[in-house]
This record gives C-alpha cells, sequence and structure tokens, in this order.
C-alpha cells in the first residue's frame, strides 16, 4: 500500500530553538501575529515578536465553543500569521485559526478527514510539552459540548510551515504532566506499529520514539531540569507526530476519549490508563509486532513472540507505576455502571476502531475498561 506523509517543511530541533522561531517570524516579514498560548507561555509568546497578539485563554481539552471565541478574536485582530505555542490542545487550537481565519468554510464543513478546504496564513508550532506531536501532524481535536465527543478536523493544510522544538521549554513541566504526556507520545509510538495500516516508511519513527520514551520517561518525571532526558522525550513525541498523519492511533485512544469527554482526565492519562489492558487484548492478533515494541520498550527477549510480547506488557506496568500515575479509574471517581457507556462511546470511534489490530466487540471493550476500573495487571 502506499502511504503518504505531509512533512513540516522546516522543522528546528535543539536547545533555543525558541530564539529561531523569532528569526523566521522577522524573515518572513510577518508583522501581525496571532499567538495562542498556553497560560503558562504567554511570557514566551511575547518574546517571539514586537507586535504579538498574545491569546492565552485556551485551556486543556478545548471546546467548539471556546474555539469560536478564539476565531472571533483572530479575525478581529486580523493576523498575517498564526503561532502555537503550548500543549497539544493550544496546538490544535492554533493549527485551526491558521486555517479558518479569513476564509469562508466553517468548522462544522471541515469535521473529518481531508475536509478542509485550504489555508492561507503561515502557521508556526511550539511545543511546550512532549506529548501530542501536533507541531508536525494533519490531526486537530475540539471537544464539541453538544455531541460529548471528541471531534477531529483531518487534513494537510493543518501540517504547521514550521515547527520549533526546544526542549528547554519542557523543563518547566509538572512531574504529572511529564507522565501523562510522555505516555500519550509512546502510545502514538506503539499504536502506529503495530496497526492494521503499519508501514515500514513509519515502522522506524515508531521503534525508536518507544526507545527514547521508554529509557528517559522515568528521568524526567524524577529530575525535571535534566536536558539529556528532556531531549528524549521530545525526540519521542516527534516520531510519534510524524505517525500520525499517515498511520494514526487505534483502540487506546478511542477507547480514551470519553473519559476525555466525561470526566476530564488529561488525554495522556487516560491513554496510559487503558495502554496495557488493550495491548494485552490485543497481543494474540500481532504477537510478532508486540514483541519488537517489547525490545524497544527493553524487554528481554523471550524463546517465543507471545512470550516477548508479554515481557513488553511487564514492562510497560513498572514504567507506568515508576511514573506514579493513578492506574485504576475506580480512584477517579468514575462509577462502574458508567462502563458500557463508555465501551459504546469508544467503540463508536471509528476512524481509529479501524487501526486496531483485534477487531472488539462492546463485551471486548467492557472488560477492558473492568480490568482499568481496578487497574489489574494481567500479565
Ligand atoms: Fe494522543
Amino acid at each position: 500500500m502506499p502511504l503518504t506523509i505531509h512533512q513540516v517543511p522546516k522543522l528546528v530541533f535543539g536547545i533555543d530553538a525558541l530564539s529561531s522561531a523569532g528569526e523566521y517570524l522577522r524573515a518572513l516579514g510577518i508583522r501581525r501575529p496571532f499567538v495562542v498560548a498556553a497560560q503558562s507561555s504567554a511570557g514566551h509568546a511575547q518574546r517571539l515578536h514586537p507586535n504579538a497578539h498574545v491569546d492565552s485563554s485556551t485551556r486543556n481539552e478545548p471546546s467548539v465553543a471556546h474555539f469560536s471565541r478564539l476565531l472571533d478574536a483572530a479575525r478581529a485582530y486580523g493576523p498575517d500569521a498564526v503561532v502555537g505555542i503550548g500543549g497539544g490542545s493550544v496546538l490544535d487550537a492554533a493549527k485551526l485559526v491558521a486555517a479558518l481565519c479569513g476564509r469562508a468554510q466553517t468548522l462544522a464543513e471541515a469535521w473529518g478527514i481531508g475536509n478542509l478546504a485550504g489555508r492561507h496564513l503561515p502557521l508556526i508550532c511550539i511545543p511546550t510539552t512532549s506529548g501530542t506531536g501536533s507541531e508536525v501532524s494533519p490531526n486537530a481535536i475540539l471537544l464539541d459540548e453538544e455531541s460529548q465527543s471528541k471531534k477531529a478536523v483531518i487534513s494537510a493544510h493543518l501540517v504547521p510551515d514550521a515547527a520549533f522544538l526546544d526542549p528547554a521549554l519542557t523543563v518547566t513541566l509538572p512531574a504529572p504532566v511529564t507522565a501523562a504526556t510522555g505516555l500519550d507520545a509512546l502510545t502514538h509510538c506503539i499504536e502506529a506499529y503495530a496497526n492494521n495500516f503499519a508501514h515500514p516508511l513509519v515502522d522506524t519513527w515508531a521503534l525508536d520514539g518507544i526507545r527514547h520514551t521508554a529509557r528517559h520517561l522515568v528521568t524526567a518525571v524524577r529530575e525535571p531540569e535534566n536536558i539529556e532526558a528532556r531531549t528524549s522525550l521530545m525526540l519521542g513525541s516527534l516520531y510519534g507526530g510524524l505517525c500520525l498523519g499517515p498511520v494514526n492511533t487505534a483502540a487506546v485512544h478511542a477507547l480514551s476519549y470519553p473519559l476525555g469527554t466525561r470526566h476530564h482526565i488529561p488525554h495522556g492519562h487516560a491513554n496510559a490508563i487503558l495502554l496495557p489492558h488493550v495491548l494485552r487484548f490485543n497481543l494474540p492478533a500481532a504477537p510478532a509486532r508486540y514483541a519488537a515494541v517489547a525490545l524497544a520498550l527493553g524487554a528481554e527477549q523471550q524463546s517465543t513472540a507471545e512470550a516477548t510480547a508479554a515481557a513488553g506488557i511487564g514492562r510497560l506496568w513498572a514504567l507506568i507505576a515508576e511514573t506514579q500515575l493513578e492506574m485504576r479509574l475506580s480512584a477517579l471517581r468514575i462509577a462502574e455502571s458508567e462502563i458500557p457507556a463508555l465501551a459504546a462511546e469508544g467503540l463508536a470511534i471509528t476512524r481509529l476502531m479501524r487501526n486496531n489490530v483485534r477487531s472488539m466487540t462492546q463485551q471486548d471493550a467492557e472488560l477492558i475498561y473492568r480490568a482499568a476500573f481496578v487497574g489489574r495487571r494481567e500479565d
């Protein structure tokens, strides 16, 4: 199967990449950048350009209603470029602002894959977490409060013109955010590698992203200013993002979305909770792929692919335990009676479920949620 990858034309990676972003805006002759910034990044945003109009109103899990206000603010300003600086929520919002500002198309017309008509404003993304990889992906996700679901716009027009990845921007992240976002990146890589549409062109990134993240996540959680660990996590996140366009994720992401829409559990944390349970379910369908994942995670080779893959799930549990993320849904104020609805809402995300290496019934999804409810290890 042929695979199409839409790449960011200019990618700057390394300490002080933030300064290059300012130079890039000046070189382009930008006069009025509209900057969508995380609250904690507003200071960095001001340094990018003397005329930067900084909007730091975007929080986690931005809703369609919030996005409409943000787009109105951008239209009122009349920018000649859009910059996103923050975590995945901020970058996704910035990408959609750049695509819809100054154009007639509405958000409702743009939902789905390939429906976005175009983008004429330059778009620059600067991640401040190592998780989503949104700075290089064609995806943007918003919470549609009306239908209580996460909706996606996926389009080559959402791939930024330039991405500046500066690991130094991540040293101030609190440990739980480092853990959750790192496990999101890890999930992107694992789900892209063990995927019905997996492709050799993406496999290398996926495996390398798993290696970088698995080796350095705990260090970054414990030593936030360890720049070597932060750099590795940002590489892992970038590699995960590069997989998101051409291959995308699968059942972990699909099942985790209802935890975000209903309970506002941070995206990476929700993925972490479900990841080992979904892998355990998927393993019989793709033992060789999960054995390769296991080795990249740092597990020992066993006598069979199945055993190696199982050792990988054990390694994953140990890794997550060291980050101290809560792995029991029951401890997160979620009622057991909600499980059938959570399972049904996750299964309904067919654009991701169709990527999953093992098909999943309502009963399967409920069993996965029940295992996650008590945080039961089954490796
Ligand atoms: Fe994700």
